[in-house]
């Protein structure tokens, strides 16, 4: 029988943590899933200065300190999370860098670096994540890629950035296998130019009036983690351009 009943799951008492929500749309992710009523883990390099932008009740957001070029940081903070709310719901590996590595400019450790923030501290994040996101039963994961994730656009790109988003697109659907079972979702959201710091060197980027705002993208994050467990998004590309299947 039909109903109308879309099945989504509540805000409600869930916990979220997000990373590099200090600004752009890590901090518009935030923001909104605040007011959407979620608990609320931050996970940012400056601490009080983040605080100043959230200066809600510890009870409905902790911010703890979490850098990508430090291993341990992800430990301590996941651990924070626990001790304060006492489970976790979803993770919105954010963060990220972008540095223009191709085969005529960049260095090795530009490529290392993006190697670092994009890649591996989403991957420490998972594994730290993982047992607790099973545990809820609707357990969501959000990666923030990139279009650059799914496809190589043109020459004018960083290919450094590029592989990194690729290999976060390919750690997304690991994820999912290695959660599906015990209800956890992962998706790999996919935006184009969003009109943040980030992009405004980046070179044939999308003009500023045509890109995505930090809040849509918070928009469908936020949408992404209400669905239920039969809606599963493996990766969404969010264009602001028309290109040949995305
Ligand atoms: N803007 C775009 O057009 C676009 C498009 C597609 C995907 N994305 C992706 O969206 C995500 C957010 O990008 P954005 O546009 O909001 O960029 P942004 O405005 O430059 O913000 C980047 C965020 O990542 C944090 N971060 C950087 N290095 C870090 C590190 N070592 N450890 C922990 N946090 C670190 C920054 O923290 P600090 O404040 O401490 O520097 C900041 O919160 C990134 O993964 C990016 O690749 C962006």
């Amino acid at each position: 029988m039909m109903t109308t009943d879309a099945n989504l799951l509540d805000a409600g008492e869930r916990v979220a943590m997000v990373s590099g929500a200090s600004r752009g749309i890590g901090e518009a992710i935030a923001r909104r899933l605040l007011g959407d009523g979620y608990r609320l883990s931050l996970g940012v390099r400056d601490v009080a200065a983040t605080r100043e932008k959230f200066p809600e009740d510890e009870s409905r957001l902790i911010i703890e300190r979490f850098d990508a070029l430090e291993p341990c940081t992800a430990d301590s903070w996941v651990s924070s999370t626990l001790d304060q709310f006492g489970a976790l719901d979803a993770l919105v590996n954010n963060a990220g860098i972008w540095k223009q590595v191709n085969f005529g400019s960049g260095s090795e450790q530009d490529l290392d670096d993006m190697w670092e923030v994009n890649v591996k501290a989403p991957f420490r994040l998972i594994r730290l994540a993982l047992p607790h996101l099973k545990k809820c039963g609707t357990g969501r994961i959000v990666n923030i890629a990139s279009t650059d994730g799914i496809r190589f656009r043109d020459t004018t790109c960083s290919i450094g950035y590029t592989m990194s988003k690729h290999a976060l697109v390919a750690m997304s659907h690991a994820a999912r296998h290695f959660g599906y079972d015990d209800g956890v979702r992962v998706t790999a959201l996919c935006p184009g130019a969003v009109d943040t710091g980030m992009v405004d060197t980046v070179p044939g980027v999308t003009p500023l009036a045509e890109r995505l705002q930090p809040a849509t993208v918070a928009h469908v994050v936020a949408t992404l983690l209400t669905l239920p467990n039969n809606a599963s998004v493996a990766w969404m590309p969010l264009n602001t351009r028309l290109e040949s299947t995305l």
